[in-house]
């Protein structure tokens, strides 16, 4: 038989009837998160977006106290996986890494089928990464001034890969054909994970990708490296000189990463999101694998929904005449 003295009848009532008091913001985050958090990257796996989101994953887990399981839905440049999570409920359990292209998309592509400006929540930036121009190893060059005279006199029999319309490959590889004043042959991938997997297997020639995708093939010699596009030298791979130093001036590029939600999910739980990544930001083994991979993670205020909300903007608007000057789109 169950019996209870008056008082703590009322106690158990109060108890119960407390999440009903609670404000609509509290009583989300009091809930979040009551089952497992999915990831989508909108890349292959063992890529670059894939390597950064896995290892944030693992210690969002351990904060959050439910599984998060990263999804690969890669194809058209990263849009498809964007779609799924703009159009994904917005309570907190299906979630977007994404890079730079949430800052070209807007503008690289007209049409699309969901909205890639206001479709999302921003949670918090996670690191931005170098990239390295690197070739298959019998590629006919062995410094990044061999590198473009071989792409200006093969033009089109030179293949380069790239993840997509709007991939970081893809851009760093239009700034590098810009650059040499050629064109060669673009082939695109659903990410730079198996694009990496064609140039160690000599199907494709060049890749222009980040150093949590090259770094661990570069210093294997599984590929040949000629130049690193940061103003300095990464502590990775020291002996890879800058493009500016092999012979290609100014020419930098660097790809950021951030976290997202669907619009309209509660602000609690985006900051929730936050903290979590923020735990994830500064643990140790995190931050050491992150060296090994030649970057680091952001600070812990650029980890933030509206530090990420004014950087993404600002990326935006940087991109949006570049891309209409060049009359380049993805449709
Ligand atoms: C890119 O080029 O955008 C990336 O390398 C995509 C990826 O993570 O595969």
């Amino acid at each position: 038989m169950i019996s209870m003295t008056r008082r703590r009848a009322l106690a158990l009532a109060t108890a119960l009837a407390a999440p009903a008091l609670l404000p609509g913001t509290a009583r989300a985050q009091a809930n979040y998160p009551n089952r497992p958090v999915t990831i989508i990257v909108p890349f292959a796996a063992g890529g670059p977006t894939d390597v950064v989101s896995r290892l944030v994953a693992e210690v969002m887990a351990r904060d959050l106290g439910q599984p998060v399981v990263v999804e690969n839905v890669g194809g058209a440049g990263g849009t498809l996986g964007a779609q799924r999570v703009a159009q994904a409920r917005p309570d907190g359990h299906t979630l977007l890494i994404h890079h730079i292209g949430m800052g070209t998309t807007p503008s690289l592509y007209r049409r699309l089928a969901y909205d890639p400006v206001n479709g999302f929540e921003a949670a918090g930036l996670i690191t931005e990464v170098p990239m390295t121009i690197i070739a298959k190893k019998d590629f006919p060059a062995n410094n990044l001034a061999e590198l473009v005279q071989v792409m200006r006199q093969r033009k089109l029999e030179v293949n380069l890969a790239n993840a997509g319309v709007g991939a970081a490959s893809h851009i760093c590889g239009l700034l590098l054909q810009a650059a040499v004043q050629t064109q060669v042959t673009t082939v695109p991938y659903r990410g730079t994970g198996p694009a990496m997997t064609d140039l160690i297997g000599g199907t494709v020639d060049l890749l222009c990708d980040q150093t949590t995708n090259t770094t661990q093939q570069i210093t294997s010699g599984a590929v040949k490296a000629f130049a690193v596009t940061t103003s300095a030298r990464n502590s990775a791979l020291p002996n890879l000189p800058t493009a500016s130093e092999a012979g290609l001036p100014g020419f930098e590029v660097s790809v950021w990463h951030g976290l997202y939600a669907p619009k309209g999910t509660d602000a609690a739980i985006v900051n929730r999101l936050s903290r979590a990544l923020q735990v994830a930001l500064r643990d140790e083994r995190l931050i050491a694998r992150f060296a090994e991979l030649g970057t680091t993670p952001v600070s812990q205020e650029q980890a933030t929904p509206e530090a990420h909300r004014r950087y993404w903007q600002a990326d935006i608007a940087k991109w949006r005449p570049i891309i209409q000057a060049a009359g380049q789109y993805a449709d």
